[in-house]
């Protein structure tokens, strides 16, 4: 297995898939996983539990400021059931905005959370998810290979999906409802790395 962390990691995890065709590109993937569990902790801090509670956030492309974290299919555990994210934080206006944008991140940043949210500690949740597998019914957040098979993103891409993962191999979780919001969201960040990439192989000739 592969993980590219180094920026812009889509684009750089896609190069290094195309220089070593031998390894199949599902054995690429980059790191988002800082960003979801960045979401997971916002959305935890909001509803005054702790980030073990809330599952199924995903990030959705470029791990930069275009990603979206959607929070559609995420639930909150809130004294033992399970509440749909959207009922237990109450603040559309928050989930759809800032939230977004991550201006909670600097949140987090002073609540001085930083070290729990750090990069090295994203890399070893990627790897030993990798190594275990999610959950029955969990998923986490990476950046794989698309096939052009999931949720309309174009072929050839290291775009960040929501991955379950079993027997150290990943799925992306296909089939979830995706609403006109999210479409838009996913459409720019998918956008955007087609452009870097066609860039990318450009300038290195590939
Ligand atoms: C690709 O990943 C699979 C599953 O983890 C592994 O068995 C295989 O050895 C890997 N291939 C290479 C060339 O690294
Ligand atoms: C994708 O994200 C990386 C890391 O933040 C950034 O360097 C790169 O410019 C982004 N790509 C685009 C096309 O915005
Ligand atoms: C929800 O949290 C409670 C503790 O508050 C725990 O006992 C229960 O197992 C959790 N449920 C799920 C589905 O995680």
């Amino acid at each position: 297995v592969v993980l590219v962390v180094g920026n812009p990691a889509n684009t750089n995890c896609l190069i290094a898939a195309k220089c070593a065709p031998s390894i199949p590109k599902e054995n690429f993937s980059c790191l988002t996983r800082l960003d979801h569990n960045r979401a997971r902790s916002q959305v935890a801090m909001r509803c005054g539990v702790p980030a073990t509670q809330v599952k199924n956030v995903i990030i959705w492309g470029n791990h930069s400021s275009t990603q979206y974290p959607d929070v559609h299919h995420c639930l909150v555990n809130i004294s033992g059931s399970e509440v749909p994210c959207y009922d237990a934080v109450k603040d559309d206006a928050w989930l759809q905005g800032d939230f977004i944008s991550q201006r909670g991140a600097a949140v987090i940043k002073a609540r001085k959370l930083s070290s729990a949210m750090s990069a090295a500690k994203a890399i070893c949740d990627h790897m030993r998810d990798i190594w275990s597998g999610t959950p029955e019914g969990e998923f986490t957040s990476m950046g794989v290979y698309s096939t052009g098979n999931s949720y309309g993103v174009q072929k050839d891409l290291i775009y960040s999906f929501p991955v379950h993962i079993k027997d150290k191999s990943f799925k992306i979780v296909d089939g979830l409802p995706i609403n006109d919001f999210s479409r838009s969201k996913m459409d720019a960040t998918a956008a955007e790395l087609i452009e870097e990439r066609d860039t990318a192989l450009a300038f290195l000739d590939l």
